[in-house]
């Protein structure tokens, strides 16, 4: 790519052209009925219809809601233009967490322009959030749900770990435990704790995504819950979110404070009969593949960690 090329900050009045690029990558547009899916024309989808097909960045209003909840929210969104023009976008969040991330910078988003593949704006993009992490003083450089893993390992980044996500029924077991509503609060009040379940990018950017009002109020979203807690049981202390995505069925996110044990079986049966009370059914849980969830049955969604050390 010519030397037209530059890379600034996004602003939230990108937002068209992020969704522009964005949707160059969407080959078929589609409605959803009753589950089943047919072909559609973007012009007739709703910024609901237009969301299924990966999240906020498909439709221009969303997309700017999404960013300005970013910003807000201590993330970086970067473009990469040629002549004027945002033909590539990146988004990351740094998170303080323990071993073995550390302070780490998560890449969770890099689109190029379909058109534009192959020139140099990926590479670019990323060296751009290299050079950000390293002078935000990270430890790693992460790609937590790398989508492209051969150009990542182009870019020396190396498969580290792998994440599955498990289905777990909820039960209620006479684990002694206490439960109270947490009110919203930033990621201070998290900063430096792990992320054993539900690590889906990292620490930071998870605790953004179970705050109240993450996501837009669609409809078709109403009377699904996001429930927040700190649980104590014995010494041990944890935050544990649930994020509701259909009926009866919560995405699990659980926080454990660095001078804590983490993850422990104890503190899991707590979370599954908190779940319980809460009325859902079954949970979704990510986690890294050596750790063994009491009651689960494994899916076929899975995720490749990517990392590049870069301090010890
Ligand atoms: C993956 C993506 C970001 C790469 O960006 P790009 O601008 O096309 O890549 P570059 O031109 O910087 O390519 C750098 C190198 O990686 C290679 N490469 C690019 N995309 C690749 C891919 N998907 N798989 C393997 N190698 C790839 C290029 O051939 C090039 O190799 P070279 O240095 O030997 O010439 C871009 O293709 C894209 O937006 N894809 C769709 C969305 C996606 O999958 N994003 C990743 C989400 S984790």
């Amino acid at each position: 790519m010519s030397a037209a090329l530059n890379i600034r900050p996004a602003q939230a009045a990108d937002a068209p052209a992020i969704t522009a690029v964005h949707c160059s990558n969407v080959t078929h547009w589609q409605i959803w009925d009753s589950g089943i899916a047919r072909p559609a024309r973007y012009a007739d989808l709703t910024a609901y219809q237009r969301w299924l097909h990966g999240g906020a960045w498909f439709d221009p209003d969303t997309c700017a809601q999404h960013l300005e909840r970013l910003f807000k929210g201590g993330g970086y969104a970067l473009v990469a233009e040629v002549q004027g023009r945002v033909l590539a976008e990146a988004e990351f969040f740094v998170a303080e967490e323990p071993p073995p991330y550390g302070r780490n910078l998560n890449l969770s988003i890099l689109y190029v322009h379909r058109n534009y593949h192959g020139q140099g704006l990926g590479s670019a993009l990323l060296r751009a959030a290299r050079a950000l992490a390293e002078r935000e003083g990270c430890e790693t450089f992460l790609v937590a749900n790398a989508e492209a893993p051969e150009f990542y390992r182009r870019q020396r980044l190396r498969l580290a770990e792998r994440w599955r996500r498990d289905l777990v029924p909820v039960r209620t077991t006479t684990a002694r435990y206490t439960a109270e509503p947490l009110a919203d609060a930033d990621y201070e009040l998290v900063r430096g704790w792990a992320l054993p379940i539900g690590r889906y990018q990292n620490a930071h950017h998870d605790w953004e995504r179970t705050r109240p009002g993450a996501v837009p109020d669609f409809e078709e979203w109403r009377g699904l819950k996001g429930e927040r807690y700190t649980l104590t049981t014995g010494r041990q202390r944890a935050i544990v979110a649930f994020e509701e995505g259909q009926p009866g069925l919560a995405n699990t996110f659980l926080f454990t404070p660095p001078d804590g044990k983490g993850y422990t079986p104890m503190l899991f049966a707590a979370v599954r009969d908190l779940a319980a009370r809460c009325g859902f059914k079954q949970l979704h849980c990510l986690v890294r593949s050596d750790l063994k969830l009491p009651g689960a049955i494994k899916t076929d969604y899975v995720h490749q960690l990517f990392k590049l050390q870069l301090k010890k």
